[in-house]
């Protein structure tokens, strides 16, 4: 059967790993300590180089990059998050990527990978294919639907690992969603239709909640719960009346909130992390984001998989 999924690709197979952060060179390397840090997050399009030849785009792995990750292997699981699939652009996806992680795959082990659930490249009328500057969300129809979770299929079975989609933080609602609910349908309906999982960014919803005014407990109750492997929180800002998912700093109290409520509730929960951009993580400093992780891992050994205290205080919290 063609669209068969490969036991492998399973997402209940995973193990339950813990707390998680993301491999970048600003931070040194005696700061992944498996004291603080049970697995390690790579962007892989952070060990390559790019180049363009004959209007082709190549994402080529550097061996040294590669080799200061394999060793990084030897203590930790590792994930993968990519950042420049594009899974939802009509025109194709970035086969470039692809290759890369090809490449990647045969020399580096991973549990899982994963993208975002949006686009960032279109074809103009000559066919020539564009950057759209900033990721965009996809619109909530049946073809988007059918389109990516086709395409999710076919990443489970050319990889034979699980792969997450992850809800993006967007700015033009009118674009794709007359709702918050619609993003969040999208979502369920992909991850239902392909077999992929959900990695759930809480700080991402959180800004979508505070920015188009809806409910941000509400809407994680309205996602498949069973569907998230892996949840993401971070640090953002407040910029002319929008929150943005800016990845700079703390994370702030509403989500540290909504993130103890949630991860009781997904069964298949195998990892959390704090995100930060590189070029902020020297700013924001290695002490705090030590105090980030550990808040993580004190709110992972109390609720993952299975602990749900409702004699909480949540009803008075105001999410939106
Ligand atoms: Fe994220």
């Amino acid at each position: 059967m063609v669209n068969a999924i490969h036991r492998g690709a399973a997402i209940t197979a995973l193990p339950a790993l813990g707390v998680g952060f993301s491999y970048m060179t600003e931070v040194p390397g005696e700061f992944y300590d498996t004291s603080l840090i049970d697995f390690v997050e790579v962007t892989p399009e952070t060990l390559c180089r790019e180049i363009h030849r004959a209007g082709k785009q190549q994402i080529i792995p550097v061996p040294e990059q590669l080799a200061v990750v394999q060793s990084l292997a030897e203590r930790f699981p590792l994930v993968l998050h990519g950042v420049q699939l594009s899974i939802g652009s009509v025109h194709g996806w970035n086969q470039a990527y692809l290759r890369m992680l090809d490449q990647i795959k045969r020399v580096l082990p991973f549990l899982w990978h994963s993208e975002h659930l949006s686009y960032q490249t279109i074809a103009d009328e000559q066919g020539h294919v564009r950057e759209t500057g900033i990721a965009l969300p996809l619109p909530a129809t049946r073809e988007v639907a059918n389109m990516v979770s086709q395409r999710c299929r076919s990443l489970l079975n050319r990889y034979d690992l699980p792969f997450l989609l992850e809800n993006p933080a967007h700015y033009f609602p009118a674009v794709a969603h007359e709702s918050g609910s619609d993003e969040f349908r999208l979502m369920n309906q992909i991850c239902d239709a392909s077999g992929c999982g959900m990695l759930l960014d809480l700080h991402n919803l959180y800004c979508n909640a505070y920015n188009h005014g809806f409910d941000a407990w509400q809407a994680v109750q309205s996602l498949n719960l069973s569907k998230v492997v892996e949840i993401h929180v971070s640090g953002g800002r407040l910029q002319d009346g929008y929150w943005t998912d800016a990845h700079e700093g703390r994370v702030p109290e509403p989500v540290w909130r909504l993130l103890e409520q949630t991860l009781p509730r997904c069964p298949n929960i195998a990892g959390v992390l704090f995100e930060v951009f590189p070029d902020y993580a020297p700013r924001l400093g290695l002490s705090a984001i030590r105090e980030e992780l550990s808040c993580l891992r004190h709110l992972w050994q109390r609720y993952a998989r299975g602990h749900i205290d409702d004699t909480d205080k949540f009803g008075a919290y105001d999410y939106g």
